[in-house]
């Protein structure tokens, strides 16, 4: 007999909501709500000033109940604990997972092999503080004696998303002084665009990369150290870089000094490491106080993922309502539609957390899945999304469940607009819900005075159906602590899917094979002359560089 755990697929709790979802599917959101006025209090949960509304999923109390029941019997509990207490939860890496010690703002110790990394992480941020300060009062300067006007991050995938996206999220309450620049993609354009406009003799690169190995991060912090030391020397190069890395040779053969390195563990996963030393540059953004709010923000949220109890904690039914649209209705992916421009790098740091973590298709145990594991997540900002891809959403064929966030505060001064953009975004939660009815545009084209024969034939065309699944995440303003927190309510949401999916959230082995591949293919490329033993499928593509490359 085998001792393996059920797949998921094989429990009753899934069973039962395979059969619940058969019963639901009948029923329209439309029907919901007039069954049950008071349907979106009871499908709301509030912590502090962030509401989570997801009365226009397609759930009743039934449905809740059963997803609950689900997290429970995959031991989503235990696996929580498992978590905090630092058990080696990434089985196939044999590592602990905490990037939740680094925002821990409790005294409560966080063990690693029985050994408290508190003392560790405090001195990071220490260090961290003492760097940003030194750069943002001119105590740190670079070797012609000039302060710093200009931070050039170099990193890519967790050493650069994080870092993009919460630097624009929180543009409003950066350091004057301060620009920060990110390059990470591997063809140089960036790379040029960005140094084009800098003064070497201001600008400072922070070199992030866990590994210190990654192809993209090391090609442009070695021409952008060429390029310091041809403006002003090898030896100006110690002082215009810092790092942030696990890997201490790498930053000695960088010759990164000291005083500007920055550590980090291998505990952190690479997308969950914007908390740790890889958010140097959004503290040299907005400093240090600003990063520590952020920290703050996800701590509040940990607390309230580890304690609250899963009918109220917010990580947690998101998880699981994003298995039910998924598994039981049919959902195909999830937009993020942010109503703040600001955000407009959210729904792309989204998808490197939820699509790395849980893009897998076998169980911790190694057994193929049966079920449909992390979805596609992708997104724009509305108003803009309104215009382009919404029509789809409306009346397309495709199942996409949808998330809508929206400060009720704009981080713009000018309020009147955002009093639009909340309207605006309210009015599309309304219409992705419930549509509209064939009797209403009826009414509307008989209104207008159309005939009888052009009402008919418009008719079909003009049909809505709404019944999208929706959540509306509603907070007061975008500041740094509300971001921390949203950040850590999407990574606990995804650990909770994981969990109910039995898969390991935190190992990416699906991306070696294209790196590897990209190494053995660079001399081919460089060269395709010599191009002998490439794969025959490479032939055509090969021969058109070796024609058009001159
Ligand atoms: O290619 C995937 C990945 O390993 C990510 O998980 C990681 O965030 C990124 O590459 C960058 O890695 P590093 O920080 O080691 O340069």
């Amino acid at each position: 007999m085998s001792s393996l755990a059920p797949l998921p697929s094989e429990r009753p709790e899934w069973r039962a909501l395979a059969d619940h979802a058969q019963t639901l599917k009948q029923r329209t959101l439309r029907d919901l709500f007039a069954s049950d006025p008071q349907r979106s209090e009871r499908f709301s949960r509030q912590d502090g000033f962030l509401l989570y509304d997801f009365s226009r999923q397609r759930v009743t109390d039934e449905t809740l109940t059963k997803l609950i029941a689900l997290a429970e019997a995959c031991g989503l509990r235990s696996r929580i604990d498992a978590m905090f207490a630092g058990e080696r939860i990434n089985n196939t890496e044999q590592r602990p997972v905490l990037h939740v010690a680094l925002r821990n703002r409790s005294e409560r110790p966080m063990l690693v092999d029985g050994k408290d990394v508190m003392p560790e992480v405090r001195a990071c941020l220490a260090k961290m503080r003492t760097f940003v300060e030194g750069v943002h009062s001119g105590r740190i300067v670079g070797a012609t004696g000039k302060t710093f006007t200009d931070i050039v991050n170099i990193g890519i995938g967790g050493s650069d998303l994080g870092i993009v996206m919460a630097t624009e999220a929180l543009a409003r309450y950066r350091n004057r002084n301060i620009r920060v620049h990110c390059v990470s993609n591997i063809d140089g354009a960036q790379l040029e665009d960005t140094l084009e406009r800098l003064d070497s003799a201001r600008t400072l690169f922070v070199v992030c990369s866990k590994t210190f190995t990654t192809l993209e991060t090391l090609t442009n912090a070695k021409l952008a150290r060429q390029w310091v030391a041809d403006r002003m020397g090898e030896g100006a190069v110690a002082r215009h870089f810092a790092a942030v890395s696990t890997n201490s040779k790498a930053m000695d053969a960088f010759l990164i000094p000291p005083q500007n390195r920055f550590t980090m563990w291998d505990w952190v996963g690479g997308r969950y490491s914007l908390w740790s030393a890889v958010g140097l540059s959004i503290a040299l953004a907005l400093g240090m106080d600003q990063f520590e709010l952020m920290l703050e923000g996800a701590y509040e949220m940990d607390e309230h993922f580890r304690t609250t109890p899963f009918e109220q904690n917010l990580p947690v039914l998101m998880g699981l309502l994003g298995v039910w649209n998924q598994n039981f209705l049919g959902s195909t992916s999830l937009a993020v539609l942010p109503y703040d421009a600001r955000l407009h790098r959210f729904p792309a740091y989204l998808q490197q957390l939820e699509m790395e973590s849980n893009g897998k298709s076998v169980t911790l145990d190694g057994r193929a899945v049966d079920y449909t594991t992390g979805s596609v997540i992708w997104g724009e900002p509305g108003s803009n999304a309104q215009h382009s891809f919404f029509q789809l959403l409306h009346q397309g064929t495709a199942q996409v469940a949808l998330d809508f966030l929206a400060p009720v505060r704009g981080s713009s001064q000018f309020a009147q607009q955002h009093t639009l953009a909340l309207a605006n975004c309210f009015a599309q939660v309304q219409a992705f819900a419930f549509g509209v009815t064939d009797e209403e545009i009826v009414a509307d084209l008989r209104g207008r005075g159309l005939s009888e024969e052009e009402v008919q034939r418009l008719l079909p065309h003009k049909r809505q159906p709404g019944n999208r699944p929706t959540s509306v995440i509603l907070f007061r303003l975008l500041g740094p602590k509300t971001l921390g927190k949203l950040i850590a309510m999407y990574e606990h949401k995804v650990f909770t899917q994981s969990v109910v999916w039995g898969i390991n959230a935190f190992d990416q082995w699906g991306v070696e094979l294209g790196k590897k591949l990209a190494d053995s293919l660079t001399p081919a490329v460089q060269n395709p002359a010599t191009a002998a033993n490439v794969d025959p499928s490479l032939k055509g593509l090969l021969e058109s560089v070796a024609q058009w490359r001159g």
